[in-house]
């Protein structure tokens, strides 16, 4: 007991200087800053930024600035809130296609991660969901980034993908006498609730599940279901008791409709959703993540990355259907988020997935919406980002042009802020 207090003494005396520090201000003028919720530019808007969080937003004529505050000019830019991609594979890249990953320990993944951490903050990235990692590199990616050790983006983490022996999440490359099964294969009812309880165990913010084959798998046929309803519907129950929201991977059709009846919280891929699934998605409020640009690196690039033949093929039979169910769902009304499976090619191009939006159905405000607004509710986090609103953190980025008439302008990012904190500046 006396060593408890002893201790909790010490404790409060090396907080003690921290609380007494002023928090850091920064003032921010915006020539254009996007009003995400309302639809609009505000025009000549200031930012106070104090620590971390936006202060308060207001006409810049309006809003004085504090005389401890750093000056920050944005007034030739367009400012919006920092993206998100909700499907990514940081500590995964190009390099790792078919065998080559194979040659890559756990550390020097992790290490990779960071790098890739660096190049999509700099895209504008500030907020990322990562659904699938070998080795916990994501958990320990998240940590370094959050303890200020390497740049990057916030990340919600997943851990190793929850799937069936031989299907999408395990790894199939190797002969039986070599062959060691993915960290995250379980199957039955309760294997796949204890690993639930063991991805949390080991720092899991999110459950990614396979409930179907993929494309960059060997030996998975890419329509098929995998887990099946009760298989799912158990993970589902375990993550959404211990507070963790279930991103479930699925390209085929009724794989798709199993993980929506199942109560997941986002379809990744989605790529043969029929009427009735994006009937099932609109009815559950499942967000669909299609990720619709990385067909034309798969397809265009991707052998010569090394991507297996099968999976060339593959990505032959579900790339534009792909693309035709983005513009079913989102003219139906579904919720999509924004997810690009940034690994499968280069980290860093993320924003190129916008163009590909708006040429199947979405205005460019609708497209923005979901990698800010609408990713940040289906992350649980619509307190804390999304939105340039007092109260959130400070994320932001500047544009040299107005997005809403060219949307490609996010491809290039001059300027980006985390947490009121500066990671490139290129005006
Ligand atoms: N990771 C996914 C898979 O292997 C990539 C799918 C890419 N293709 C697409 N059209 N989205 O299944």
């Amino acid at each position: 007991m006396r060593c408890r207090s002893l201790i909790l003494a010490l404790l409060t005396l090396s907080l003690l200087p921290a609380l007494g520090q002023a928090q850091q201000a920064v003032y921010v003028h915006a020539g254009h800053l996007l009003d995400v919720d309302g639809g609009q530019w505000l025009v000549d808007h200031a930012i106070l930024i104090r620590g971390q969080r936006i202060e308060s937003v207001a006409p810049a004529s309006e809003l004085e600035r504090p005389s401890d505050a750093e000056f920050l000019d944005l007034r030739d830019a367009w400012v919006l809130p920092g993206l998100v991609d909700l499907h990514t594979h940081l500590t995964g890249g190009p390099q790792l296609h078919g065998y080559q990953g194979l040659s890559y320990s756990t550390p020097r993944l992790a290490l990779l991660g960071a790098a890739h951490a660096k190049q999509t903050l700099e895209a504008g990235f500030t907020t990322v969901r990562n659904v699938g990692a070998g080795g916990y590199t994501d958990v320990a990616l998240r940590d370094a980034i959050r303890a200020g050790d390497v740049p990057g983006p916030r990340l919600q983490v997943s851990g190793p993908a929850l799937g069936i022996t031989g299907g999408h999440c395990d790894s199939n490359l190797l002969p039986p006498e070599i062959n060691e099964p993915a960290a995250g294969v379980a199957d039955g009812p309760w294997a796949v609730r204890a690993k639930v309880r063991e991805v949390i165990k080991f720092g899991a913010d999110v459950i990614k599940v396979c409930a179907t084959g993929g494309v960059l798998s060997k030996g998975t046929s890419v329509g098929a279901q995998q887990y099946t309803l009760e298989e799912m519907q158990a993970i589902v129950e375990e993550a959404h008791r211990r507070g963790r929201k279930v991103a479930a991977h699925a390209h085929g059709t009724e794989g798709i409709k199993a993980a929506i009846r199942a109560g997941v919280d986002s379809v990744e891929h989605a790529s043969l959703i029929d009427d009735e699934g994006i009937r099932l998605a609109r009815e559950n409020g499942t967000y669909l993540v299609l990720d619709i640009y990385v067909s034309t690196y798969i397809l265009g690039e991707g052998e010569a990355a090394g991507i297996l033949p099968e999976s060339l093929e593959k990505e032959r039979i579900v790339g534009q259907a792909q693309r035709d169910s983005f513009r079913r769902a989102h003219a139906a009304g579904v919720q999509v988020g924004y997810g690009t499976d940034a690994g499968v090619y280069p980290h860093g191009g993320n924003a190129k997935q916008f163009a590909y939006m708006v040429e199947y159905g979405m205005t460019p405000l609708e497209a923005i919406r979901s990698a800010t607004i609408e990713a940040a509710s289906l992350m649980g986090w619509e307190d804390r980002i999304g939105s340039l609103d007092p109260g959130k953190l400070a994320d932001l980025i500047a544009v040299g042009a107005d997005p809403l008439n060219d949307v490609t302008v996010l491809e290039k990012v001059d300027f980006v802020m985390k947490d009121g904190q500066v990671f490139k500046d290129k005006r």
